[in-house]
């Protein structure tokens, strides 16, 4: 059997790697040369745990091998990136139309088509009649799915074998070869639907999480105009055997959750209220906690008669990772950056070295300098940081709160 993968990126190449170790034959299609050749060198471009030995092994026994073109293969794996484009957060497919168009050439009788990457509910459907209208020979010959992947970056390796997927055919046949497919690596439970049930279930999942949030936002904005602590209220109404409030935070940030509801948004705008209003809120939260550092800084200044310096501490999306794509902390930092004038400004961030735009200071020297300190991050240095009772503290995350 061979198959082949098209982008090896955050899931595409942990895929590759986990399919040869498997001892399927694995051709990784990249439009990166950089990435084509990091791999057949047995290296990896990302950081991610045991994928480097993973992709070692399977380079070296023969099982995965990469390219910039794809070959003729058994099953096909569109893992590309989705991201959105223009104001109106518009999903943006083409990459997924152009690895598409790379295989139609190749498609024979029999073959497996896969997409994996999050798309908005059609683009399976959609490509499905693209192929047929280059390949016309080939309907009802081939079978074609969706699969979206759920992984938590930091434990791919783990959860691509052990969580459950949902894979959705555009017909029974093409639902039973894929899970034929996944049967081979996956361990979790494989749910049999359809093509378009199983597009709209990542979006759900992604946008789940964010009307979560954007409730546990919104309670955050409400207890600070009543002056009830958020993060004890939250505590306390969770006792309540059926109630699970979610944590607050400076907004909602990352590749997934920040972005997949606007998949469903942007295509049902009328029908998707909650899930619009979420985006919103959670984006506003961010905006709101630059608002209140402003606030601070000039009450501060009433009443001192200086510019404080102030403290922001953290960059990533969320806790303990040196990820900043889509972070509200980063929106909130360049925010108090333009808000401060000459006041002297302390950024942490301590899972990264270096920052292209931001000066790095250790967080704590940064604490020590600072008059008002920002927590946009939990991370679990901050937790137990000595924070002098002179210093004003604004703590957006709740990784002061006990
Ligand atoms: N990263 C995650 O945690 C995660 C989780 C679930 C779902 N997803 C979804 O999986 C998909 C892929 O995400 P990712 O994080 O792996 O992206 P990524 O940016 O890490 O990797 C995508 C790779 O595809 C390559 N590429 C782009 N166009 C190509 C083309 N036409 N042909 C061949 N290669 C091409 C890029 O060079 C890149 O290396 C996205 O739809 C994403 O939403 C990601």
């Amino acid at each position: 059997m061979q198959v082949v993968t098209i982008g090896l990126g955050y899931i595409g190449l942990p895929t590759s790697a986990l399919i040869a170790q498997n001892k399927i034959h694995v051709h990784g299609v990249d439009i990166s040369q950089h990435v084509v050749d990091t791999i057949n060198a047995g290296k990896i471009h990302i950081v991610e745990p045991d994928l480097d030995q993973a992709v070692a092994q399977v380079v070296q026994s023969g099982y995965l091998k990469a390219a910039t073109k794809p070959i003729q293969a058994d099953t096909y794996l569109v893992v590309v990136p989705t991201p959105f484009k223009g104001g109106n957060h518009e999903p943006d497919i083409s990459y997924v139309k152009a690895a598409t168009t790379a295989v139609i050439p190749l498609l024979k009788e029999g073959d497996l088509y896969i997409i994996e990457s999050t798309s908005p509910v059609g683009t399976t459907e959609k490509m499905m009649e693209y192929i047929f209208t280059e390949r016309p020979e080939l309907e009802g010959k081939i079978y074609l799915a969706y699969c979206p992947e759920r992984v938590l970056p930091g434990n791919v390796m783990y959860e691509l074998v052990h969580n459950d997927r949902v894979i959705g055919g555009v017909n029974e046949a093409s639902t039973q070869k894929a899970i034929a497919f996944y049967r081979q690596f996956v361990q979790g439970t494989l749910h049999p639907t359809n093509a378009r049930t199983a597009e709209m279930c990542k979006l759900t999942e992604n946008s789940s999480r964010d009307v979560q949030i954007a409730f546990a936002n919104e309670l955050s904005l409400i207890c600070d105009k009543a002056g009830i602590n958020v993060w004890e209220l939250i505590e306390l109404a969770n006792k309540h055997p059926r109630v699970n409030i979610l944590q607050p935070g400076c907004g909602v940030g990352g590749h997934c959750i920040a972005v997949d509801p606007y998949f469903i948004v942007s295509e049902f705008p009328m029908e998707s209220r909650i899930i619009a209003q979420a985006r919103e809120i959670n984006n506003y939260k961010s905006f709101w906690c630059a608002e209140k550092v402003k606030s601070t800084r000039l009450a501060f200044e009433l009443k001192e008669g200086r510019e404080p310096a102030i403290a922001v501490m953290g960059l990533a999306f969320k806790p303990n990772i040196d990820d900043l794509r889509e972070s509200p902390a980063i929106y909130i930092t360049e925010r108090i950056l333009q808000d401060s004038g000459d006041a002297d400004l302390f950024i942490v961030e301590p899972n990264v070295h270096e920052h292209k735009i931001f000066k790095l200071t250790h967080y704590k020297e940064a604490v020590e300098k600072a008059d008002i300190v920002v927590f946009l991050v939990a991370h679990t240095e901050f937790k137990t940081l000595e924070i002098p009772t002179n210093k004003v503290v604004l703590d957006f995350c709740g990784v002061r709160k006990n």
